[in-house]
């Protein structure tokens, strides 16, 4: 089967600027307390393999690992898992597709797309999140990472290199929409405004693989955190979230 252009031109730029993009996003999310918590709260809910997709330098499955989870990552780029490898030798990092997952139904118990999503096309998004569902254990957890917004921006030179980049804006709700359809419960979303050299707000969402589609319980909680709204699903899960984020900031 012919592989879709995207993957391609999406792989050759990551590779060009792998080396590149680790150094520049070195201490990140670790800097940031609302994306530790989104993780920290995702590291209680699982209790099996985790998979970081689209892992690229490494750095989220480094702290996914740290949180104590038993994680590794995937990515489309052979520079990207090369340069994870020797960033952190203890754990596995393997080139594959999210469009694609090479593991059996239900093998895990968590999936963190940190800002990965963001290169697939609109049209493709069900398919993604259909491999997800399918790789993940009843009640199993995923979260999502992704800049807001409509406009996709396409890049043809990114750190001095020629690329042929696309990175596509999302929307909360859109995202939600398409993950309920998929078979996830949607238990929380998180909107922070945009910092320092950031141009949109960030999303964050987390599921869960919904056991009994259309049975749930469900009764939304807004929680404000200064710049930033939430939503989760739950009273409970509201006091959870803020637990976590008081924890990681102190
Ligand atoms: C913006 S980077 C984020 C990397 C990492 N999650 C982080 O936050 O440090 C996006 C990564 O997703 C990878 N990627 C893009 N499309 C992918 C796909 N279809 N399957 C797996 N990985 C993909 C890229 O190669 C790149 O390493």
């Amino acid at each position: 089967m012919t592989e879709p252009g995207f993957l391609e031109s999406t792989r050759a730029s990551y590779d060009a600027i792998a080396v590149d993009y680790a150094a520049r996003f070195a201490d990140e999310p670790e800097a940031r307390p609302l994306e530790r918590a989104v993780l920290a709260e995702f590291a209680s809910l699982v209790h099996g393999t985790v998979l970081e997709v689209g892992s690229g330098p490494g750095r989220v499955t480094a702290l996914l690992d740290a949180l104590g989870c038993k994680v590794f990552g995937i990515d489309l780029s052979p520079e990207m898992v090369a340069l994870a490898t020797r960033s952190y030798p203890g754990l596995k990092f393997e080139v594959g597709s999210m469009t694609a997952l090479d593991m059996p139904d239900g093998a895990l118990s968590g999936i963190v797309a940190w800002y990965s999503i963001i290169h697939i096309p609109d049209d493709l998004l069900p398919q993604v999140f259909a491999e997800f569902h399918r790789v993940l254990e009843p009640g199993g957890c995923l979260v999502v990472a992704f800049q807001v917004g409509d406009e996709p921006l396409c890049f043809a030179e990114a750190f001095g290199h020629a690329v042929a980049l696309e990175v596509r804006r999302l929307q909360p709700d859109r995202i939600a929409e398409l993950l309920t359809q998929a078979g996830f419960a949607v238990r929380a979303r998180l909107v922070r405004e945009a910092e320092g050299v950031e141009t949109t707000p960030q999303g964050f969402l987390l599921a869960l693989v919904d056991p009994k589609p259309g049975e749930r319980d469900r009764r939304e909680v807004g929680v404000v955190v200064e710049n930033v709204a939430l939503v989760v699903e739950t009273e409970q899960g509201a006091q959870r979230f803020l637990a976590q984020l008081e924890r990681v900031e102190r």
